[in-house]
């Protein structure tokens, strides 16, 4: 986004009507240049209207994503060095894998659609054009890939904050890779390495929203969106929620560098679904039904299987 772009937006955001002249007395520059800019702002979803006598009036936010907005966050974010921001793709997972050995630097990889999606177990992920968050997460931490699975204890509560802070909701974490709302599924993740000798070179975080409700959601009995727990989408703010979001993926990214899952753990506990309930989990060596009791500073948990045994459970697909 131009700067002139950023900087119109925001005497926009902070006056109720601006008029062209104020804009470019302020910023110096033309009124042509501010129409030029102003239409362009139009055309990318930024509902602006012109009221004679009064100037230009910034409406209710865009209903989606705004791709100018999302990019202006990430220019501020001191985890992020860039966007690459698709209307659609096949995956944002896969196109992260393809750019992550192009360059050394961590960014985002944004879609408002993706054709082949891909979920854990290598399950298909529906991602609808415009109604939901499909992005991966491309970082660089220079730390043994044994951390992955503490990473992904930090990362679960930086979107569950995020998503109760920007939509009014309650949200729960559903250990080790899922949130949920009112016992449905409202977003899944993805964590995949590059590591060279036990050490890593990138992770990627691929990170599934169902925001809006849509008639592919409305076929999977365990989903729903945000947009149906939150009562309608009134409220629903995209570029606020990508702040809340783009600034807890810092915080907690940076408190996973430098702090152990005992100084998140009673917020990771509070959020969490799994405690003192019957669960039926499958690990890659078989299945079994257990009740978890605790989680360990690693991020494994700790199930009592029927039994009687304890078992540390690292990676598996848990039903409620
Ligand atoms: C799961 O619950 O199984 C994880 C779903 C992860 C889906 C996201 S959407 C963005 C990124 N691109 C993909 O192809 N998958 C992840």
């Amino acid at each position: 986004m131009s700067n002139l772009k950023k900087e119109i937006l925001s005497l926009l955001d902070r006056a109720q009507f601006i008029s062209g002249q104020n804009i470019a007395d302020t910023l110096g520059v033309s009124r042509t240049s501010v129409w030029k800019s102003i239409k362009s702002l139009k055309e990318e979803g930024y509902s602006i209207e012109s009221v004679t006598n009064k100037g230009y009036h910034l409406k209710s936010p865009p209903a989606y994503v705004n791709p100018t907005a999302l990019s202006m966050r990430i220019s501020q974010s001191s985890l992020f060095d860039r966007v690459v921001y698709f209307k659609t793709t096949p995956s944002t997972q896969k196109e992260a894998f393809i750019m992550l050995s192009e360059s050394d630097d961590s960014f985002v990889v944004f879609a408002e659609e993706q054709t082949k999606g891909r979920g854990r177990f290598d399950r298909h992920w529906d991602s609808p054009g415009r109604t939901g968050v499909y992005l991966s997460l491309v970082l660089r931490p220079n730390i043994p890939v044994s951390e992955i699975i503490r990473f992904n204890l930090f990362v679960s509560l930086a979107i569950a904050k995020s998503i109760d802070e920007a939509f009014g909701v309650e949200s729960g974490i559903k250990w080790p890779n899922d949130i949920y709302i009112q016992g449905r599924k409202v977003c899944g993740f993805l964590t995949e390495v590059v590591s060279e000798s036990g050490v890593i070179n990138a992770i990627i975080c691929g990170i599934g929203i169902n925001v809006f409700k849509d008639d592919t959601l409305r076929k999977i009995p365990t989903a729903i969106s945000i947009e149906e727990t939150a009562g309608g989408t009134e409220h629903m703010d995209m570029d606020l929620f990508m702040k809340v979001f783009m600034d807890n993926i810092e915080v907690y990214y940076n408190r996973f560098l430098n702090e152990p899952f005992s100084r998140i753990r009673d917020d990771w506990i509070e959020k969490s679904i799994v405690f003192g309930r019957q669960l039926r989990i499958t690990e890659p060596g078989g299945m079994f039904f257990g009740r978890a009791l605790d989680i360990t500073d690693d991020g494994f948990l700790e199930v009592l299987d029927e039994d009687g045994n304890i078992r540390k459970v690292v990676s598996a697909d848990i039903e409620l």
